[in-house]
């Protein structure tokens, strides 16, 4: 039992005890509802406790028993806060830190509430895809008002205690404890106020009245707002649908409503694909074989080696973290021009509200500028973000290796180059690994941590701390040819230019893939990156890897300098500083001219071919990505896939999605591609752990 129960004098005290946050799991229920008999039963105890050990009250349900039968064994978390209620002695929550979802229900079936200061207060299930099952709708809008509560359950959002509490006519806490330290002192002397109260007196959340005075018209007024706000999630509307049923219901009804709707909620795919993301971020960053105490290194100062780009963008992570940042360059131009991006970045949230004058002047007070190695003898890591080429990472990390101080950790942004080959060039590769950061590298979550084959569990450690400190979902990836992220996006883009040989047409592919979820079509996505960069990696390949097939379209595209927005075209035309893709009469040639010249006859091709076979492409070479050890687990490459490449987040990441489509048919349509197939023939050759888990009936999640 994770729950904990004693007696002080007359008071008895249930202490829920299950790390990290009293999720409330099978274990806690009982242990909750066993104490709570074992108090009723004791003639002694005139009052009950009840409060969570460590550093939350509760974060409601156990997420980790979702989809189990624990999750729904007996008592369930309903069957506990009916349990609560009908105690004849009354029932304090003494609730601190974090108090959300099942945590906030249970606090809301109990008699009172003294909260402290400072404490979370959320119903975020909205934020999984679900709405509060266990009477938050119901509840919630009776100690609120119908308008606070239904932003709280559509936004998820934490609000503070104290803001709450100090609301005018708000229900919801009984007490505002001094301070956190005192919290449970003042529970006690609050239950004691109330000890050996008669039973019939307790007063009870669901007893109150719960009505909005505009009726129809508030909750019609909510409904067009909400549905704004929540394209391609139902969560949100069915929150409002079951606050509304609280205004029009009896209390059980409204309770029986709110069940119906969390159940068709509970089975929704967007749900699934939002728990295995709360899931997977949390997972990614526990690496297989570095244990979670493994001594980091201390990091108070950053060198960042290159003001381009990437170099700026990187600074800026660590200047809104307080960490003092020194950039080099090889000329003062080339630091100016990068410091005063930096500034017209910061100064842009200023002009937007986003940020205040005295934060942006305290940000660039840690950043200062070097032009001498020598400089960064104190940093204790160091990013290189110098021009792709070997050759220069080379000189950069053989000085490094020369002036770095021993233990300093020395990073590469490299997306294309070898990390081993990288580390190599020093004399400490323990030392080296790779930071590779998506550009703008201030705005993009997502941080690809390359683990060398040398590269130490501390300072992997260190890197996915400070990941976390600078915002950033960091993912560890083996080193290979464009890393996770980069390795999936060649055989979409492969697969994209294929469906242009046989029959589709740019715009068709795009909207099609914008259909199904993502930010940006490959097409346009490759007109606002530039398509020259992927024209250079193919000529690299066409030595490299010769027996990997493109279609020529888009090398006969970058022949004629359409290299996208930059250009004014790509494989759309652009009016003069519009970014609107506009159909090109000239690309639509230049493909059928291709077509005919390679001897291929179009064909009509449909949007769920599309689909597949983008997703799939990406599903497949995943697959071959964990084969080879480059990624631990599935759960990091939709993760990849969800912070850095624009997967709709409704989808759950490339691997999820697969898993929720049945591998069995993910694999059939794979063998049907591979009949028709314009690349090397074995593409579509489902991977061999697709076919494993499919002949074990299992899935990637
Ligand atoms: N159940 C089980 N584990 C949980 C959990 C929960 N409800 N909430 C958080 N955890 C775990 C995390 O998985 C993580 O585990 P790990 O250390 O093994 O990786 C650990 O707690 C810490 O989580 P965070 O890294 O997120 O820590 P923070 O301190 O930043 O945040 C938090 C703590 C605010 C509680 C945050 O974790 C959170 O928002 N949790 C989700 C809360 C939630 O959505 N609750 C609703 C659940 S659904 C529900 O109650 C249904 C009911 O209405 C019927
Ligand atoms: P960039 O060309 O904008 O900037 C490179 C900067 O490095 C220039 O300012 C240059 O003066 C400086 N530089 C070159 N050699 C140097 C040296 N020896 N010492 C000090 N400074 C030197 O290039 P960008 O785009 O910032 O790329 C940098 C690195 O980041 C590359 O390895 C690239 O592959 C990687 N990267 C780029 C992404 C992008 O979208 N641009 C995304 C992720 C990684």
């Amino acid at each position: 039992m994770t729950a904990e129960y004693k007696v002080l004098g007359e008071i008895a005290v249930i202490t829920m005890t299950n790390p990290p946050v009293n999720g409330l799991g099978y274990s806690t229920r009982v242990g909750i509802t066993d104490g709570l008999s074992k108090a009723n039963n004791d003639p002694a105890v005139k009052a009950i406790v009840i409060t969570g050990a460590g550093k939350a009250f509760s974060g409601g349900a156990d997420i980790k028993e979702f989809g189990t039968s624990k999750a729904l064994q007996e008592p369930n978390l309903l069957s506990v806060i009916l349990a609560l209620e009908a105690s004849p002695k009354p029932i304090v929550a003494a609730i601190h830190s974090v108090v959300m979802g099942g945590g906030l229900e249970l606090a809301l079936g109990c008699h009172y509430r003294v909260v402290a200061p400072g404490t979370s207060v959320a119903l975020p299930e909205v934020k999984l895809g679900l709405l509060p099952g266990a009477g938050g709708t119901q509840r919630l809008p009776r100690v609120l008002g119908v308008e606070t509560a239904l932003n709280m359950i559509v936004s998820g959002e934490p609000v503070k205690s104290e803001l709450l509490a100090s609301a005018p006519g708000q229900k919801l806490f009984d007490k505002l404890a001094a301070s956190a330290e005192s919290l449970f002192d003042e529970a006690i002397e609050f239950a004691k106020s109330v000890a050996g109260k008669p039973a019939a007196e307790l007063p009870l959340v669901r007893n109150l009245p719960c009505k909005h005075p505009q009726g129809d018209a508030y909750f019609q007024f909510a409904k067009n707002m909400v549905t704004g706000m929540s394209k391609n999630y139902p969560a949100p509307l069915k929150c409002l649908e079951a606050v509304r049923a609280a205004t029009t219901m009896k209390f059980n009804e409204g309770m029986a409503e709110e069940r119906r709707l969390f159940t068709q909620l509970m089975l929704s795919p967007e749900s699934a694909a939002l728990r295995h993301l709360f899931m997977a971020e949390r997972a990614a960053s526990k690496i297989p074989d570095v244990a979670d105490d493994t001594p980091q290194r201390t990091i108070k100062t950053v060198g960042v080696i290159g003001a381009g780009t990437m170099g700026g963008g990187i600074s800026m992570n660590f200047l809104n973290a307080g960490i003092p940042v020194k950039i080099l360059e090889m000329k003062q131009e080339a630091l100016d021009r990068g410091v005063a991006t930096i500034k017209k970045n910061y100064e842009a949230q200023v002009k937007k509200g986003k940020l205040k004058q005295d934060k942006y002047e305290q940000r660039m007070s840690l950043l200062s500028t070097t032009l001498s190695y020598d400089d960064l003898k104190d940093c204790d890591l160091i990013i290189e973000a110098v021009f792709e080429e070997l050759g220069v990472k080379e000189a950069v990390f053989k000085k490094l290796d020369e002036v770095a101080k021993p233990g300093a950790i020395l990073a590469s942004n490299t997306s294309t180059l070898d990390v081993d080959k990288i580390a190599a060039f020093t004399k400490r590769p323990q030392d080296v690994v790779g930071m590779h950061f998506f550009s703008p590298a201030n705005v993009m979550k997502l941080l690809e941590v390359v683990r060398g084959k040398e590269t130490g569990k501390d300072v992997l450690a260190t890197v996915m701390a400070i990941g976390k400190k600078i915002k950033k979902t960091s993912v560890v990836s083996g080193v290979c040819d464009g890393f996770i992220g980069n390795r999936m996006i060649e055989q979409y883009s492969r697969q994209a230019g294929f469906l242009l040989d046989e029959g589709a047409t740019p715009q068709q592919v795009d909207k099609a893939i914008e259909k199904f979820g993502f930010a940006m079509g490959p097409f346009r996505m490759g007109d606002l990156a530039g398509n020259d960069i992927g024209w250079a990696i193919r000529k690299r390949r066409a030595t490299e890897r010769a027996d990997m097939k493109y279609s020529r379209t888009a090398d006969k595209l970058c022949e004629l300098g359409r290299f996208g927005q930059k250009t004014g075209a790509g494989w759309y035309d652009y009016q003069a500083g519009k970014r609107d893709a506009i159909p090109s009469q000239v690309v639509l040639d230049l493909i059928e001219q291709h077509r005919k010249d390679e001897g291929i006859t179009p064909r009509k091709i449909s949007d769920e071919e599309i689909v597949q076979r983008l997703v799939y492409a990406l599903v497949n070479e995943g697959a071959h990505i964990l084969e080879d050890g480059i990624a631990s687990k599935s759960g990091d490459i939709d993760m990849v896939y969800l912070t850095g490449y624009g997967f709709p987040i409704f989808r759950g990441g490339p691997m999820h999605y697969a898993s929720q489509a049945g591998l069995y048919n993910v694999a059939e349509t794979m063998r049907r591609f591979a009949k028709n197939p314009r690349d090397d023939g074995k593409f579509w050759e489902p991977a061999a752990l697709i076919q494993k888990l499919v002949a074990e009936g299992k899935s990637f999640d």
